[in-house]
């Protein structure tokens, strides 16, 4: 059973959350997991001026991503940025290359979930993982999100990301909050949860 985990991240804190949806996935037996990046779509001249060039070295040597690779897995969890309260043009651009994987009907049936990342603790992060999922509905795609038996998603003690749409991380304005215990663990759970549903239907 193959499980993709697509994202796009320009200071790293979605690259750790995927790294961290790579755990849960593997607590799975019988799950193979690939990590895959979308294509940047800004020139270096810009990524210099947002200071993200260096930030995004630490990830370089993750594959990118191709259509066809969306259509030989049997689950897809896919990593954004919050830009404005709706996925990252990259991901958006990936993704509107998708359109022979939905005429052939690629995506039907297989299991597609959301995380995602903003600068602010509500700056986004619901309707960034809820307007995804429109996306993954018009590919015919079962949308899986983070239930509330991952009960430390309603911890009130200290400020955290996840909600049942999804695990999260607040990054901070200055991108200067790296994930928290409790987020990566939302991340993990996120990665068994989709996985384990993934399993079942592979199974029919
Ligand atoms: C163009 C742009 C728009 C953004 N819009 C939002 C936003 O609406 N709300 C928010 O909280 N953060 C916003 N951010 C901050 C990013 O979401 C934040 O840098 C990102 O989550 C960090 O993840 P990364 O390190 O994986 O890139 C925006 C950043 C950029 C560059």
């Amino acid at each position: 059973m193959k499980v993709l985990i697509v994202y796009y991240s320009m200071y790293g804190h979605i690259n750790r959350l995927a790294e961290a949806v790579a755990e849960g996935v593997k607590k799975v037996a019988g799950a193979e997991v690939q990590l895959r990046r979308v294509p940047e779509t800004l020139s270096d001249e810009v990524l210099q001026k947002m200071g993200a060039l260096e930030a995004k070295k630490a990830f370089a040597d993750v594959p990118v991503c191709t259509v066809e690779e969306l259509g030989s897995a049997d689950a897809i969890l896919f990593g954004t940025p919050t830009r404005f309260g709706n996925m990252c043009g990259q991901m958006r651009q990936f993704l509107d290359a998708t359109g022979q994987l939905w005429a052939k009907g690629a995506l039907v049936g297989k299991v597609g979930s959301v995380f995602t990342s903003s600068a602010t603790q509500h700056g986004g992060q619901e309707s960034t993982i809820l307007s995804f999922h429109i996306t993954l509905l018009h590919h015919g795609m079962i949308v899986v999100g983070l239930p509330y038996t991952f009960q430390d998603q309603m911890r009130i003690d200290e400020v955290t990301g996840g909600s049942p749409y999804g695990s999260s991380t607040i990054a901070g304005t200055k991108g200067e909050r790296l994930p928290s215990e409790n987020e990566l663990a939302a991340a993990r759970f996120q990665g068994k949860h989709v996985t384990t549903i993934a399993a079942k239907l592979v199974k029919l």
